[in-house]
């Protein structure tokens, strides 16, 4: 029989979190070895599961992969755990900085990094197609305009710098991007390319939350066993 994928969720308590634990507790694959929160104090109710803090990841039991839907700080300490024990880091986390990119960067080294900012299999296939209309459609205007729930910290989304991003890669230049913030939307992702005559338009709408958890659950289990250096989603998903 196959060992169980021992898990360390950092981030346990958020809205993320919350997706994943019902998820990793359901899967035959794997085991919730221990739950992060950012100040603790939470009734996680995952009974003899350690529950820890990002200070007390120390405490933590023997894990085989950590998965982190924090912030820039849980992140950080998250890296740090991993490298200590050398066990490889899935992240979401967004509002990330050159700090961030250059830590994650150097962890590759020596650890398994899979960082996205979107673990939804339509995102992964909607930035290839970003990417060939962006190489294709030279001279076109392009805007990306996202929507997100009210209580989004970062603007633009970490999703709508990442599709921007694939379309510089093709045309040296950042497209604009508009952001709105309103009620409960989980995610929408809208990329236009505008010529004369002509529009084509992109749309991604994410309806639950769970997708991002599934996807995350499924990068962090394909990461296990894999040599150090910074993964892309598209490499473990499409
Ligand atoms: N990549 C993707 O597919 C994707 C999808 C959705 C969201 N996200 C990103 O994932 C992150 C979490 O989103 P969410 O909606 O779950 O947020 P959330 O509901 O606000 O939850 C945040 C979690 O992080 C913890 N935390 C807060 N401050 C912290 C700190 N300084 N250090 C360590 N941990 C801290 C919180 O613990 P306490 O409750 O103890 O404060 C909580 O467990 C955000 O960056 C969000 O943009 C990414």
């Amino acid at each position: 029989m196959t060992a169980l994928t021992r898990i360390l969720l950092v981030g346990a308590s958020g809205r993320m979190g919350q997706q994943l634990l019902p998820l990793i507790q359901a899967d035959t694959r794997c085991t919730l070895a221990a739950a992060a929160t950012g100040r603790g104090g939470h009734e996680l109710g995952l009974g003899d599961v350690p529950q820890l803090t990002v200070g007390t990841l120390n405490d933590a039991p023997e894990v085989d992969v950590v998965i982190d839907f924090s912030r820039p700080a849980g992140l950080e300490a998250a890296l740090e755990f991993c490298l200590r024990r050398r066990v490889p880091l899935v992240s979401g986390s967004t509002s990330l900085d050159d700090f961030h990119w250059a830590a994650l960067d150097s962890a590759a080294q020596r650890i398994p990094v899979l960082w996205a900012a979107n673990f939804s299999l339509g995102v992964v296939l909607l930035t290839e197609l970003v990417r060939r209309c962006a190489a294709v459609l030279q001279g076109w205007d392009c805007d990306i305009v996202e929507s997100h729930h009210a209580m989004k910290l970062d603007a633009p989304s970490g999703t709508a710098l990442h599709l921007g991003a694939a379309v510089e890669s093709e045309r040296g230049e950042l497209p604009r991007m508009h952001s709105l913030r309103a009620g409960d939307i989980v995610g929408e992702h809208t990329v236009q390319f505008a010529g004369k005559g002509e529009r084509i338009e992109l749309v991604h709408r994410a309806t639950n939350r769970v997708i991002f958890a599934r996807g995350a659950l499924e990068a962090a289990l394909r990461l296990v066993g894999q040599p150090p250096g910074r993964y892309a989603i598209a490499e473990l998903m499409l």
